[in-house]
This record gives C-alpha cells, structure tokens and sequence, in this order.
C-alpha cells in the first residue's frame, strides 16, 4: 500500500524515523538518516552472503522456496518443461514472452547459423593439457571471445547486445562440445545446422566416423529438458556474479566468463560432479546408513542436497526423477540410482536433514542421468552452464536497462588496526641495504 511504512527508533539518540516500505521492503540507503551526530556515516545493514538483502528488481524468474514454486516470466517450470523446447524457453528469457511461430522460426535459424566458432578459437583450445578440466576449458575461451568481436564491449547499444546474445547462446555447445573432444584428442566436429539445439551437441559431441550420427531422440529431449530446468534461477551466486562484473560495462564474454567461473564451485554447479564423486564413495545400498551417520557428525556434507532459498523439495529435482526413468528406458538404469534413491529416503526420514529442511537439489538427479548418457563427470558443470548463460544474459540484460542500478559495491564494515606508522626502514629495504 502507498503509505505503508515502519517506524524504528534509535534508543541511542531517542529519535524515531518513519521508513517507507515498497512492496513490504525497505530501501537499505534510508537507514543512513539514523545518526548519532554530524559526523556518523549513518546506519548501515550488516549481511553476509546477502542472506536478507535484495540487489535488485527482477522480472525474469519467481521463485518460492517455501513452497517449492518456480517459475520463468510467470509460467510455472513444470509447464515450460511439458510443452516447451529449450530455445523457446531462452527466447521467453531474453525477450518476455514465449515467441510466435514466425519468432520461433527466426530466432532457430538465427541461433544455427551462428553456432560455428573462429578456427582460431579451436587453436585456443588446442592449448590446453590433454586431461584439463572441461569447466576450464569453457570458463576461458568464454572470456577470449572477447577478443574475437570487440564491438562487444559497447553494451549500451541495444542491436549489439541482442548480436552477442544470440553469438554466446549459439557458441556455447559448440565451444563444450570442443572442450569434451578436446579431452578425448578427437577432432572438433563441424556443426550442423538442420538439427535442433540438443541433437547438433550430440552430435558435436560423439560423431565418429559414421557418415551422419543419429542421435536418440529421447535422449535428445531429455537433454532439451535438462537445459530448461538450468535455464535461469534469479539471483544465485553466479546470476550475481554476472550482474556484478556486468555493472562495470565488462563486455558480455568477460561477465559470462567470471560467471561460468562462480559456478564451477562444488558449492554450486559443481555439485553435480561432485554428487557422483560421494555416490561412488558410497559404494553400495548397504553402506548409506553409514554415510549418513557420518555426515551427521559433521564430516562432510551430504552434495546435491540442501538450498538457499528451497526449504521445501526443488520443482526441478522432480521433474528430474521423472526424466530419469525416461532415459533409462534407452540407456539402461544407472546403478548409481538405487544409492541415490536409498540416501533420499533416509535423509527424507531422518530428524537431522528435517529439522534443516534439507531436500535433494537440481544436482542431486542430474550427473546420474548424464552419466547414463555418457558424459565423464567432468563434464557435469559444463551442461549445467550452457543453458543457463540464456538466464545470465537475460539477467544482465535486464541490469543494464534497470535505470536503478548502478556499479556494484557494496559496504564492509572495517574490523582491522587503526591508524599506525611505520617506524624506521622496512625489513625489505633493511635487507637490500645489507646486500
Ligand atoms: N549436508 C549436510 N548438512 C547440510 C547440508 C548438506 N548438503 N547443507 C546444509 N547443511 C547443514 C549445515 O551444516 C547447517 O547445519 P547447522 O545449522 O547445524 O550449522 C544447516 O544445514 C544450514 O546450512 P547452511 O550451510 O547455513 O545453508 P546455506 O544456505 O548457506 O547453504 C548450500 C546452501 C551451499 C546449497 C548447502 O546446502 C550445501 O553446501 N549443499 C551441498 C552442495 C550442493 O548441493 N550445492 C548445490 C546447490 S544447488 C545449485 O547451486 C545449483
């Protein structure tokens, strides 16, 4: 309501002030008016992580972790992962609604023909050691992109960005596709431009010598499914990462650089991999029991469960489990699966993972299924990055129209010495004197 406000009261001083609220929230700038005196700074909010704190407006993605919900632009994911391919869905991203026929056809078209890389960048690649790890590999040629299209860094030009959008959303399974071949010393294959999204990774990624590689179109939609549900999530370490580097006017490659770089952590997208690494840990159903108890105690954390904001099941680790069955139909069952549903259902029971409302996350069903598919658990974080760069860019987007937002920087409140000197020469210099 428009005249919603608080009152706080600053018992240091007596003093009362009304703050206004927008939409049940306070502006953290109208605590500076409470001072002690002319010389106080003024009240700052002191949060860590940002647990409490809104960095911004955001119209691209709702989500309640209360209850589970989660939706793109106002449609829930269950829907958009039923009826929906995933260049739709970044095109609902980037732009604010699904796109007609004529869009779709365009937008597709578009996205092929820009998919190839420069030959350069593939001697780019070529640099690196044989066993690097596939994130690296994306993380920087990502960020040397950049050199590729310097236009890129006029970012207040609307036509320039959409070019470096559709460039970053077509490249992407190019340049993993490379980076997993890379691994491989298997030659780069060209892409394809009459395949959709997902068959042209495939078949980047595992043609050999056959003429044409036909790829399984379950597992073709599976992946397209995938990509959905990792297509955005608002404001997450790395959507943050994106939004800071991108206040600084960085072009597009360098933010989505240090963004794929936020969310290689094993606290982060690189759960996934890490996720495989426990359940191989695990061993077998019989030894769940026992894993769990050690978690407990404190030795480790249980990967793929827990969330910031989820204090109730993902919406996306369901829809996972049901694709799951989908590919296994083809690809035949995981036997990391039964380990995975077993360590569910206890930690679901147990008052431990309750009591901190720890439910499976989108990592916890996601490296099963890739590896089901055939991907090296290395390759896990590099999946989950290419379609999230559409919610990265939409984001970014979205950051620099905000006529709000500004460079990021936040506050510290300082806790080291006060003012000292030094006294003499320093020992540095005391010891080039003596030479
Ligand atoms: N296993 C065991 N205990 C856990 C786990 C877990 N996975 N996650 C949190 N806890 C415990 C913490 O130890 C803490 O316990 P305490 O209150 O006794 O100290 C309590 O639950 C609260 O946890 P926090 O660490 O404060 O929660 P936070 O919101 O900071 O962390 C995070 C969220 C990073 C996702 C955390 O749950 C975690 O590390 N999970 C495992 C890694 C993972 O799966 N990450 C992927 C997240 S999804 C994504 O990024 C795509």
């Amino acid at each position: 309501m428009a005249n919603d406000k608080v009152t706080l009261t600053d018992h240091r001083t007596q003093k009362s002030y009304e703050l206004p609220l927008n939409d049940g929230h306070i502006r953290a700038a109208d605590l500076r008016q409470i001072k002690t005196g002319p010389d106080d700074f003024g009240m700052m909010s002191y949060d860590p992580a940002f647990m409490n704190t809104a960095s911004c407006k955001s119209a691209v993605t709702y989500l309640d972790g209360e209850n589970g919900i989660l939706r793109y632009r106002g449609y829930p994911i269950e829907e958009l992962a039923e009826n929906c391919t995933f260049l739709e869905v970044a095109y609902l991203l980037l732009n604010g609604e699904l796109p007609s026929q004529n869009e779709l056809k365009d937008w597709v078209e578009q996205v092929s023909q820009h998919r190839l890389v420069h030959e350069n960048l593939k001697k780019f690649i070529d640099g690196f050691h044989y066993d690097a790890h596939p994130m690296g590999i994306l993380t920087s040629t990502v960020a040397a992109l950049s050199t590729f299209y310097p236009e890129a860094h006029n970012i207040k030009d609307k036509l320039n960005r959409k070019q470096q959008i559709l460039r970053l959303v077509a490249k992407m399974p190019t340049i993993a596709a490379y980076a997993f071949r890379h691994s491989l010393g298997l030659p780069y294959v060209f892409p394809e431009n009459d395949l959709s999204y997902t068959e042209n990774f495939m078949h980047m990624l595992w043609k050999r010598t056959e003429p044409r590689y036909q790829s399984n179109p379950v597992l073709a939609r599976a992946l397209d499914v995938l990509f959905i549900l990792h297509a955005d999530h608002e404001q997450n370490a790395s959507t943050s990462v994106m939004r800071a580097v991108g206040s600084s006017h960085a072009d597009p490659y360098a933010a989505t650089a240090a963004a794929c770089a936020a969310l290689s952590g094993p606290l982060h997208g690189g759960a996934n991999e890490e996720v495989l690494v426990m359940l191989a840990q695990i061993g077998s159903v019989d030894n769940v029991k026992d894993y769990v108890k050690h978690i407990k105690e404190g030795k480790g954390k249980l990967m793929g469960f827990g969330h910031r904001v989820y204090k109730n099941y993902d919406p996306r680790a369901r829809i996972i489990k049901r694709t799951a069955e989908e590919v296994f139909k083809v690809t035949g069952r995981n036997p990391k699966l039964d380990i995975a549903l077993e360590l569910e259902k206890i930690a679901l029971e147990d008052e431990y993972f309750v009591k901190r409302k720890l439910y499976p996350n989108v990592d916890f069903y996601s490296g099963i299924i890739y590896q089901a598919m055939g991907f090296k658990p290395e390759m896990f974080t590099v999946l989950f990055a290419i379609p999230r760069v559409a919610g990265w860019l939409a984001q970014w987007q979205e950051m620099l129209e905000d006529p709000e937002q500004k460079i990021a920087r936040p506050r510290q409140i300082y806790i080291g010495k006060e003012l000292r000197h030094v006294t003499g020469k320093s020992a540095g210099l005391r010891a080039v004197a003596s030479d």
